[in-house]
């Protein structure tokens, strides 16, 4: 993954940092993915619910930072991580034309416009790469704020996961969306 690092002006005035993940990110991005987690009940995974320690997540940022088709990136306001984007595509051949792409912004920065930054990053990266068709995700049924936003990007629904989440018990579809890119 190219190192990345640019400055947005929010249309609040709030200048938002997006930048690659270093390591020492590690126990910071742990308690915002904890933290986030249990902020909505659209993620896979709520409070406290992150399945990785600071070793673990540590090595998971080696990873992505090796990975030439990976783009991972930190939002930061007065230097806390206020959301996270992440889009990557499969190594094997037949399919490695396919990205996913997953993102979340901590709930008093909702509205602000950051998820439509780190969308419109995202996409961008991949269709720099050139070699993309098609970016998928999955998005839990009765998350308005997602769909429209990834509606606003381009992406259509193209399926559904049946009782995909398990939210204390209840069960929830996933709504498949693909974006086509050529
Ligand atoms: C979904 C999420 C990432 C959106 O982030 P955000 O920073 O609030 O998004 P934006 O401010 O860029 O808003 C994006 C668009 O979504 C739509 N939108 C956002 N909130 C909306 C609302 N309450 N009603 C209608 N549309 C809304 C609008 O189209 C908006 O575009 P606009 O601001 O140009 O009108 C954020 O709500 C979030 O992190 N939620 C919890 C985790 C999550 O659901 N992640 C996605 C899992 S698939």
């Amino acid at each position: 993954m190219a190192a990345y690092n640019k400055t947005y002006k929010l249309r609040n005035g709030m200048d938002l940092l997006l930048r690659s993940p270093e390591e020492s990110d590690a126990e910071q991005m742990i308690g915002y993915l904890n933290t986030v987690g249990g902020e909505s009940d659209n993620l896979t995974f709520g409070k406290n619910g992150f399945h990785l320690n600071v070793e673990q997540e540590r090595e998971y940022l080696k990873k992505v930072k090796a990975a030439p088709n990976t783009l991972m990136l930190l939002g930061f306001i007065d230097g806390n991580i206020v959301s996270m984007a992440h889009i990557d595509s499969p190594e094997k051949a037949r399919i490695a034309h396919n990205s996913e792409l997953a993102i979340s912004v901590k709930k008093e920065y909702w509205h602000m416009g950051i998820g439509s930054v780190q969308m419109t990053e995202l996409i961008g990266f991949v269709k720099n790469r050139g070699t993309v068709r098609n970016i998928s995700l999955g998005v839990r049924d009765g998350n308005p704020n997602a769909i429209k936003l990834y509606e606003k990007c381009g992406f259509v629904k193209v399926g559904v996961h049946k009782n995909f989440f398990n939210i204390d018990g209840n069960f929830f579809d996933e709504i498949l969306m693909d974006l086509y890119l050529n």
